[in-house]
């Protein structure tokens, strides 16, 4: 499958099916944003909650805070946002298009061949106004990222939690960015969320103090990256930021790149902070931000920052689980021994939008849609089930496959005597029968 094929099918399957439309399409749409559909929204949550277990809950050194999108300007200007945090913009002389500068290899427009500015540094922070008067004293800003809110509440953490260092605050929220080439359906957007983690240290006395920490979260986030189901041997890739390129406040950035169908790209990035921010936010807040050590003695901890997009792990994982497969099987949806391609989303069973689907062999057929329901009722209280009784068998498994739901249960005429169902494993398409009354533990199983 040609990559750039692979990424029209993925949009292609996840607009028929339901994961992601375009935003305000019914105006036209709105270039870069996206809405998340029923599946979409499901693979989601099961990303974020996930991380949030994982990184939050199921530690002791962690807690979670879920802070403002809009934040007192002076937030900006302390972390450096405000005079940093841009992108070098080019223009075309000639057909007025823009470009970010870094991201060109020619030296004229690619669209036309024109003339280019000399690049100017364009702030990618979205501006906004509080209140009714559109003035500069009103001026606010849509957070670029989610780390900041961390930081200016790192004094109500330590007063009210008492954390021992080393801890971590986590958070999952939106973030805005005004960027100048967004693309690459969700990849870009100047809309998207982010998972956050800043994990305060003392102040290292060697490199090596600092290194270790780093390698851990370095660890721990290829950890993440299995559980997703990527590929990590062979499609991540781990790039040393470059002093150069590295965000203003970064003393170490590795960027976690994926190979994606449109090139290899940077998914998460994990970076060494310093004191950079807490000592910004004390010198212009004026509070104190320290944190006194056993031996009384007032230090200002260091940082060390996962940082994760939903998105982009939105479409890793989308990418990493779209298979096509050639069925040289009768079908039933085909005619005995037509050769059809199956596509089927092979996500990892605990990403999955759903769980378990329940179909009836015939939706005219009383008996076995009421069994069916009856099934389908007892399911869903323990996972995400659907009921489907449109169109013949054939075509709600395709269906459930191109959603990738890990299993299919159907209730047919064999059913009525024998209360049992045929359970059909997704991935094998292997069908056994199993009965009601042991559903439960069959399913215990399989989810563990
Ligand atoms: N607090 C550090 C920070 O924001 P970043 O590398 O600029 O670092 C972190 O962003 C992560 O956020 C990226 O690795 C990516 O997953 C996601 N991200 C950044 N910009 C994005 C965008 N325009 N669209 C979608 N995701 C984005």
């Amino acid at each position: 499958m040609a990559e750039q094929n692979k990424m029209e099918k993925i949009v292609s399957l996840c607009k028929r099916r339901g994961f992601i439309f375009p935003d305000s399409e019914i105006y036209g749409g709105l270039a870069n944003a996206w809405d998340y559909g029923p599946y979409g929204a499901e693979l989601k949550n099961n990303i974020k909650r996930r991380w949030w277990k994982k990184f939050v809950q199921d530690r002791e050194d962690m807690v979670g805070l879920d802070a403002a999108i809009i934040m007192n300007p002076e937030t900006w200007k302390a972390s450096g946002h405000l005079s940093e945090f841009s992108d070098p913009l080019v223009e075309c002389l000639k057909c007025k298009k823009r470009y970010r500068a870094d991201e060109l290899e020619a030296e004229t427009c690619p669209a036309c061949g024109g003339k280019l500015t000399n690049p100017k540094k364009f702030n990618l922070m979205f501006k906004t106004f509080i209140g009714p008067a559109e003035d500069s004293a009103n001026v606010a800003y849509l957070r670029p990222e989610t780390a900041q809110g961390i930081f200016v509440n790192f004094k109500n953490i330590m007063d009210t939690m008492r954390p021992k260092l080393p801890f971590g605050i986590g958070q999952i929220g939106k973030a805005f960015r005004n960027e100048i080439t967004p693309g690459n359906f969700i990849f870009r957007t100047r809309e998207f969320e982010q998972m956050e983690i800043e994990y305060f240290m003392a102040p290292p006395e060697k490199d090596k103090d600092w290194q270790a920490v780093f390698e851990d979260w370095r660890e721990q986030m290829l950890d993440w990256m299995k559980k997703l189901g990527l590929d990590v041997k062979r499609n991540i890739h781990e790039l040393e930021v470059s002093e150069k390129e590295r965000a203003h406040y970064s003393k170490k950035t590795i960027d976690f790149e994926y190979e994606f169908p449109f090139g290899k790209e940077e998914l998460y990035g994990l970076a060494y902070r310093t004191d950079y921010d807490l000592s910004q936010h004390a010198k212009f807040s004026g509070a104190d931000l320290s944190y006194t050590a056993e031996d009384g003695k007032k230090i200002i901890p260091h940082v060390i920052e996962p940082s994760l997009g939903v998105e982009r792990t939105v479409l890793a994982v989308l990418c990493e689980s779209y298979g096509e497969e050639n069925l040289t099987q009768p079908s039933p949806s085909q005619g005995e021994g037509k050769i059809e391609t199956r596509v089927v989303m092979k996500f990892p069973f605990w990403l999955a939008p759903v769980k378990i689907a329940v179909f009836p062999l015939l939706k005219n057929k009383l008996a076995l849609v009421k069994k069916a329901k009856a099934v389908f009722a007892k399911l869903k209280v323990d996972y995400a089930c659907e009921f489907d009784d449109n169109g013949n068998i054939g075509k709600r498994y395709r269906r459930q496959d191109e959603i990738g739901t890990p299993f299919c249960v159907t209730i047919d005429f064999d059913s009525q005597e024998l209360d049992d169902v045929t359970v059909r494993d997704r991935d094998s398409m292997k069908q056994v029968r199993v009965k009601i009354g042991e559903l439960k533990e069959y399913f215990e199983k399989k989810f563990k």
